[in-house]
């Protein structure tokens, strides 16, 4: 019940398109997520926030099958893909943006589109007009290498790579890390967009405020356990998430998280 209530799918109704349930695990060893219980409805946006090292992107590898699992179970539609390698999880359809080093800077962007749909055998040519309808700015660019775009548009960049597998569910790490408030705004639009059209979204996030006033539900995650969750509009209302993420931070107009990329995106 919140802004993104457009007539969307029931929430909760029916199977989740990806459910973590109690997920134990870590990198060699070492136990870094406990019991983490996580879901993403039909038609959802999803937001994972918490501080810095609570192991967000940890979530994100155990959906992946890139963690060593003590325990839990991790599935897609209803199936069961626990420790899956990662090139069978995104051929089934899970589409993630990493938060580093998500494009090839030294190919153009039409490059990374079509690195993107590797694993495709079919014609996508079709699907990188639909990226360059959804993303204006990288048609016009679409000759120019990635790493000459700014912060703004190579985002877009990982994010089209990324959809070029037509995706049932879309996880995105940090999307908005380094960019000014308009750009990181650009980039909340485009979530949105991509949820209209069908996509299921799980997005970790800083900008907690701007992240938590586009989910439809959240999750606050701290030391790798779970803390709270609920709704996007009552996690905001929620004075221990007030406390925690949105005293100046992440809001709207504080752009005090290093805004790397605003000189260069400059139109
Ligand atoms: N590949 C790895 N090998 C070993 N430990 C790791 C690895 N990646 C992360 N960790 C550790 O796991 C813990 C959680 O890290 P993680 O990256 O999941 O946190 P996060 O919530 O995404 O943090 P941030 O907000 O900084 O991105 C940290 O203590 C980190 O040092
Ligand atoms: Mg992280």
């Amino acid at each position: 019940m919140n802004g993104a209530g457009d007539g969307k799918p029931q929430e909760g109704a029916g199977t989740p398109v990806l459910a973590l349930e109690r997920v134990t695990g870590g990198y060699s060893g070492a136990e870094i997520i406990h019991e983490v219980s996580i879901s993403v409805g039909l038609g959802e946006i999803v937001v994972l926030v918490g501080p810095n090292g609570a192991g967000k992107s940890t979530v994100m590898n155990a959906v992946l099958g890139r963690l060593t699992l003590a325990g839990g179970r991790v599935s897609l539609q209803g199936r069961d893909i626990t420790g899956t390698a990662p090139e069978r999880v995104v051929r089934q359809g899970v589409c993630y943006v990493p938060q580093t080093a998500n494009v090839f800077p030294n190919l153009t962007v039409s490059e990374n589109l079509e690195m993107g749909a590797y694993i495709r055998r079919d014609d996508f040519r079709p699907r990188i007009q639909e990226m360059y309808e959804l993303f204006p700015p990288l048609a016009e660019r679409r000759r120019t290498p990635a790493g000459y775009l700014s912060g703004g548009q190579r985002q877009m960049v990982a994010i089209a790579k990324a959809l070029m597998v037509e995706p049932v569910i879309l996880l995105l790490d940090e999307p908005t890390a380094g960019l000014s408030p308009r750009f990181r705004g650009d980039i909340f639009r485009v979530v949105r967009e991509i949820n209209a059209r069908g996509v299921a979204i799980l997005m970790v996030e800083q900008n907690a405020r701007q992240a938590l006033g586009i989910a439809d539900r959240g999750y606050v995650l701290v030391d790798g356990r779970n803390r709270l969750d609920g709704s996007g509009a009552a996690l905001l209302a929620d004075p221990a998430v007030g406390t925690m993420f949105l005293g100046g931070r992440g809001n709207d107009t504080a752009g005090d998280d290093g805004d790397r990329a605003g000189g260069a995106d400059a139109p």
